[in-house]
């Protein structure tokens, strides 16, 4: 039923069993990224409403439903049909009419999504990729002077803010149901994931885009969910995605939902995924572009 994992170069490529069921669990699952991404990118990457944006790892076009009012036209791109089938009733939700949604991995570029871009993003998704394979080929793609931006959540070395008031998930015993039931090595497809060992900035370092600039901007501090939203959050990963569940995942699901009644009597947890990192970095300008910014 599904594509067998291929292997090229000595890399085993796309699995398409990834994110197998999770796509539905998206969207009411994860936390969303910092309400100030729209103005910083605009900022930092010189966004004025024209141009072209390819969202690589679009899921189900978590950044690309926010980004593309910014943009003349977008290009979603994700290998996983289930993910773009959310992404396109989502930008249908909000109107947009700009988006073109393309079935691919990033290993296909630019093949698949032939550039230019003026910005290409990458949401929670660089990790999946052949990094810096991937990264040199988004650099031929990019517009002189267009940026690569590189998305996720982080709390390493932010500050913890004081919270709502709610009890916080139980993210460790959460993952102790998930490590009884689907093992102690983290799950992804028909395989397994190492931890993951380097930065994407070390990555970038070494390719003709240089040492990037990393940016934290501020997570939501008061982030509430519902015990089912919290759920949805697991199904909606790679490492708990219903498919590696025998039962699609219903004994987990009622396992969480009592430990969660235990936590939290309301049902109502406090979600704090950390501030939003942006690495940002950028193709070498042309000359006019250049003399423009010395002048200014
Ligand atoms: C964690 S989700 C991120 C979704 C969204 N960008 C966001 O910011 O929430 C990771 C996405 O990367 C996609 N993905 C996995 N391998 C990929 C590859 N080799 N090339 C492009 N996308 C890939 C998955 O299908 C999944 O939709």
């Amino acid at each position: 039923m599904f594509g067998r994992v291929v292997r090229h170069a000595g890399r085993v490529a796309h699995d398409p069993t990834t994110y197998l069921g999770a796509a539905a669990h998206y969207r009411y699952g994860r936390p969303p990224y910092s309400p100030e991404l729209e103005m910083n990118l605009a900022r930092e990457a010189g966004l004025d409403g024209h141009g072209r944006l390819l969202d690589v790892g679009c899921g189900p076009g978590i950044l690309t439903v926010r980004l593309a009012a910014l943009f003349d036209e977008v290009v979603a791109l994700d290998p996983d049909g289930d993910m773009l089938a959310e992404g396109q009733r989502a930008a249908h939700d909000s109107g947009l009419t700009n988006i073109r949604w393309v079935q691919a991995t990033a290993e296909d570029l630019p093949a698949a999504a032939p550039g230019p871009y003026w910005l290409v993003t990458f949401g929670q998704s660089f990790h999946w990729t052949d990094e810096p394979r991937v990264a040199e080929a988004v650099y031929d793609m990019l517009e002189p002077g267009g940026c690569l931006a590189l998305i996720g959540h982080t709390t390493e070395g932010r500050p913890k803010p004081p919270g709502p008031g709610v009890p916080a998930i139980p993210h460790t015993e959460i993952q102790t149901l998930v490590a009884k039931h689907l093992g102690s090595t983290t799950r992804a497809g028909q395989g397994t994931r190492a931890p993951r060992t380097h930065r994407f900035q070390d990555v970038l370092a070494r390719t003709r885009f240089g040492v990037p600039r990393a940016l934290f901007l501020p997570g939501i501090p008061d982030l509430v969910r519902e015990t089912e939203s919290v759920l949805a959050g697991y199904f909606s990963t790679a490492f708990s995605a219903p498919h590696l569940y025998p039962d699609g995942g219903k004994r987990f699901a009622s396992e969480v939902r009592e430990l969660l009644a235990n936590h939290s009597p309301t049902g109502r947890f406090w979600d704090w995924p950390g501030d939003t990192e942006l690495v940002l970095a950028r193709r070498e300008p042309n000359i006019e572009q250049r003399d423009q910014s010395t002048v200014a």
